[in-house]
């Protein structure tokens, strides 16, 4: 019953993939977690030893064959190589706000992006879904949370991904990201104007999912 596509946007760690993953599976649509393709970048770049600072990062970026399935959830391809299950890796975590702020990167991904949405009944989530990739989605969500409530979430995926990680470890991780991808020039993380907000500090993803779905006229 739902319209598409739908704009899910939202700080590190505030429970976008999980309300993604969540409606896709309930109406059969496709999720397409767009973090996950900054983070090919990034692993392919550390991997061939480009820098972000380097002047061709942009160039290798683009070069990069990358291929985003979206299903009930993403998976990704670079080369034809499934590089989903190392897209968490501490090394990529750390570096990915820097790859992500290069406009070149920005430019190849949104095209994907765009080409996956056009695909059909589709629901991305990312950082600039509602202000640069789908501007006209009829539905845009921006989630946020504390970031003691999202450090809290990510250490439990952390230990659940086999990637132990604590609570203040991860809040700096996250904080950092947050900064760095509030402040960049190219698409900063922000709320679209017509995006509704839903503060999910106190909000189980049931709960969550339950606000989504009366918002959407579907519960
Ligand atoms: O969503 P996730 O935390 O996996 O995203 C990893 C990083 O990818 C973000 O910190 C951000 O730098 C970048 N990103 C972005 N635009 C998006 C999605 C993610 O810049 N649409």
């Amino acid at each position: 019953c739902i319209p598409w596509p739908i704009a899910i946007d939202g700080p590190a760690a505030s429970g976008k993939s999980s309300l993604g993953m969540a409606l896709a599976r309930r109406f059969g649509y496709l999720f397409l977690d767009t973090g996950l393709m900054y983070r090919a970048v990034t692993l392919a770049a550390l991997e061939a030893g480009v820098p972000p600072e380097d002047a061709a990062a942009g160039e290798f970026a683009r070069s990069l064959d990358i291929r985003a399935e979206a299903g009930a959830e993403t998976r990704i391809f670079v080369g034809g190589r499934d590089v989903t299950g190392r897209l968490r890796e501490p090394e990529v975590e750390h570096h990915v706000s820097a790859y992500s702020a290069l406009p070149s990167v920005r430019a190849a991904m949104v095209a994907a992006q765009r080409a996956i949405a056009a695909q059909g009944p589709s629901i991305l989530a990312g950082r600039d879904i509602g202000t640069v990739v789908l501007p006209d989605a009829p539905v845009k969500l921006f989630l946020e949370a504390s970031p003691e409530a999202r450090a809290a979430r990510r250490s439990r995926q952390a230990h659940e991904w086999g990637m132990a990680q604590e609570a203040a470890e991860a809040r700096r991780d996250i904080e950092q990201r947050d900064r760095l991808d509030s402040s960049r020039a190219a698409s900063p993380l922000r709320p679209a104007a017509d995006a509704v907000v839903i503060d999910t500090t106190d909000l189980t993803l049931e709960e969550v999912i339950r606000f989504a779905l009366e918002l959407l006229g579907c519960d």
